[in-house]
């Protein structure tokens, strides 16, 4: 019996490599409810597929080039957070679909595909103050 499959583009760039950002899209197969009753794990309550399952099936058993971040996997550090179809997420816990498009968080700098770099708080506002600032010059016209 053929399984469903999710079709998944994911943004990938490497910037010790590659000039431009660009996408890859994969095809992963769709859990059969029998085996999302199963992957619900202690960790893990969820008896479905998840963004992050899909991210995993990719990493493990098509591209291990693949990289992207996750640690809780129970939707409570952020670690996973990333960009699915124009939303901000937490992949651990967001349901997979089909025809879905997964960037890295936004306004954030890559290190890796989905890998955005970690900011202290300090570095966070100093980058909030300098956003804002940048916005109101523009708004302003002023140098
Ligand atoms: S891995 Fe912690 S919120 Fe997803």
């Amino acid at each position: 019996m053929s399984k469903e499959n999710i079709k998944v583009k994911v943004f990938r760039f490497n910037p010790a490599k590659d000039k431009e950002p660009r996408f890859q899209t994969y095809e992963v197969p769709r859990l059969s409810d029998e085996e999302a009753m199963t992957k619900a794990t202690i960790m893990n309550e969820l008896h479905s597929q998840t963004v992050l399952d899909v991210l995993d099936h990719i990493f493990q058993n098509i591209d291990p080039t693949l990289s992207y971040y996750c640690s809780c996997r129970r939707g409570e550090c952020g670690a996973c957070g990333a960009v699915v179809n124009g939303e901000t997420v937490r992949s651990c816990v967001t349901l997979a679909k089909d025809e879905m498009t997964i960037e890295p968080l936004q306004h954030l700098q890559v290190v890796k595909d989905l890998v955005v770099k970690e900011y202290s708080a300090r570095e966070l506002f100093s980058l909030a103050r300098t956003n804002t600032l940048n916005l109101l010059k523009k708004a302003y016209k002023f140098t």
